[in-house]
């Protein structure tokens, strides 16, 4: 695997790829990688013949307030998951390479962007949206992973695509979990052990609004027991909706619906989301 920090020594790898007539699947990721990631990857190698992977820890995305400091950076160890993993390049640009002096250009995705995380963390799916298309830009893969378990993110990423035309296939792939529910996440690893035990509660409480949606009973009352469930565990929840798979706007019954949710546990603020049959 070749590890790439540069923009010509991208291009000048990529262009063999090109001449050769491999199409490339690209797996953007900030690091600190886990099995939730390597399904991604595994998942892109099923897809195109060449596979990069990006680690870039954004600033862009992050709110003052946030964790970009603390945000675990292990690029050894991420490099060696990923060539046992079979990727063919690491693109690991420095920020300076991402955004050159004078950069001054802002993607920003109405409406989908606007709600839930987007209401909580002004500005984040801007910063996301920025770098994905320069990503986009820099690697020109056929294909495109996300997880799932950004779901918000993946919405902003397909209408950004579909609005701007971009000539890539964007692939969301289900949220990997650990054998108690949680959802895999960089993450998790702020959690201390009475926090990561208590964690579960947050997908728990996802499933038992899920089931009490399909089986019909009142949406505001299964989402408010959700809210309260978090709460008694410890919780501060920012929010647990049902909202419409696609546009993130209030759900129409006999349309894929999503539960989406948001909560801290300490410091450590986690998200989930569970498809939801809403007839
Ligand atoms: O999901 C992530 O890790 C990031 O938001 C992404 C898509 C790599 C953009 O920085």
């Amino acid at each position: 695997m070749q590890i790439i920090r540069r923009l010509e020594a991208l291009n000048e790898a990529l262009g063999l790829y090109a001449q050769a007539g491999e199409a490339v699947a690209l797996v953007p990721t900030m690091g600190a990688l886990h099995a939730g990631h390597m399904a991604l990857v595994d998942a892109a190698r099923r897809r195109a013949p060449r596979v990069v992977v990006s680690i870039f820890v954004n600033p862009k995305q992050f709110g003052p307030n946030e964790d970009l400091a603390r945000y675990p950076r292990r690029e050894a160890a991420d490099a060696q998951m990923l060539g046992e993993a079979g990727v063919d390049i690491l693109w690991a640009p420095e920020v300076e390479e991402m955004y050159p002096a004078g950069f001054a250009t802002n993607i920003g995705v109405a409406g989908v962007s606007d709600v839930l995380d987007g209401a909580h963390r002004p500005g984040h799916f801007d910063g996301v949206a920025t770098v994905v298309t320069k990503l986009f830009g820099q690697v020109r893969p056929a294909v495109a992973l996300f997880g799932e378990k950004d779901f918000q993110q993946l919405a902003v990423i397909r209408r950004l695509t579909t609005d701007l035309n971009l000539p890539v296939e964007i692939v969301g792939v289900p949220t990997q979990r650990e054998d108690d529910g949680l959802a895999l996440s960089s993450r998790n690893i702020y959690l201390d052990e009475g926090e990561r035990a208590r964690a579960v509660t947050l997908p728990r409480a996802l499933g038992e609004a899920k089931r009490a949606i399909e089986r019909g009973d009142d949406v505001a009352t299964a989402l408010s027991a959700a809210i309260a469930t978090l709460t008694r565990a410890g919780f501060d929840p920012d929010y647990v909706t049902l909202v419409d798979a696609e546009t993130l706007a209030d759900p129409i019954r006999g349309q894929p619906a999503r539960l989406l949710a948001a909560a801290k546990l300490g410091t450590t603020r986690l998200i989930d989301n569970i498809a939801v049959a809403f007839a």
